[in-house]
């Protein structure tokens, strides 16, 4: 298929953070700029692939030339990942929270003059990669990564047999590495197979490197 390997495969990414809230005004957030997601989206997308792509409140714009969703909620990403589906390969960059508040207020919580401060109840989120993973209509390949500190391998390795996921794209976020929040990454790919190191290179290059993999695996 020359150029475009992907032509008329449908696959899925998610991208960006969740934000979830505690009343109508306020929310619980993370740091995930949707760089990484948003690269891998536009280098399936020149792949030729019809990309889905699923994003919480991102400060990137998502690219030009996918099915945009926009999502705030780690719930609201799982019905709209779900509702996606079929699809022939998913990618699950997003930085979803891992608990939602369970008692966030339906009306903006107010000081009531006692000095005291609220407490928040946390619930767990579902595990969208988990979820998707051990779907009846499982996308044939399905992608995760895992940003970790330290056994940066050891733990990925875990992480792809726990969650049922065929790849994890595996990096270490340690601030001494300046990853997290910059335009560079240095990941390993973990397979079946083993572990791949990919030299340190641009978030747009890991992207253009995971689109290929994932043609080929597609092929
Ligand atoms: O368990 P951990 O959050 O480290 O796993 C990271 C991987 O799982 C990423 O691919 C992320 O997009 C995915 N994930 C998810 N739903 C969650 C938590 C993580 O899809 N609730």
């Amino acid at each position: 298929a020359g150029g475009r390997p992907l032509q008329g495969r449908h696959v899925l990414v998610t991208s960006g953070p969740t934000h979830e809230p505690i009343d109508p005004v306020r929310y619980i957030a993370n740091r995930s700029s949707g760089a990484q997601g948003t690269a891998i989206a536009a280098a399936l997308r020149d792949l030729g692939a019809n990309v889905t792509f699923i994003t919480g409140p991102a400060t990137m714009p998502p690219p030009a030339g996918v099915t945009v969703i926009a999502v705030e909620t780690a719930a609201q990403m799982m019905t709209a990942v779900t509702a996606a589906l079929p699809a022939d390969a998913a990618v699950m960059a997003a930085a979803v929270a891992d608990w939602h508040v369970a008692n966030a207020g339906a009306q903006k919580m107010k000081k009531d003059g006692s000095g005291r401060a609220p407490a928040l109840d946390f619930a767990e989120n579902p595990d969208i990669l988990a979820t998707v993973s051990r779907a009846a209509d499982r996308p044939r390949l399905v992608v995760g990564f895992a940003a970790e500190t330290e056994n940066v391998i050891d733990h990925a390795s875990a992480k792809r047999l726990r969650k049922g996921c065929d790849w994890i794209l595996a990096n270490d976020v340690s601030p001494a590495t300046g990853i997290m929040g910059g335009s560079e990454n240095a990941v390993t790919l973990i397979t079946a197979d083993g572990a791949e190191d990919w030299p340190r290179m641009g978030k747009a290059e890991v992207a253009r490197r995971l689109a290929a993999r994932i043609a080929e695996a597609l092929t």
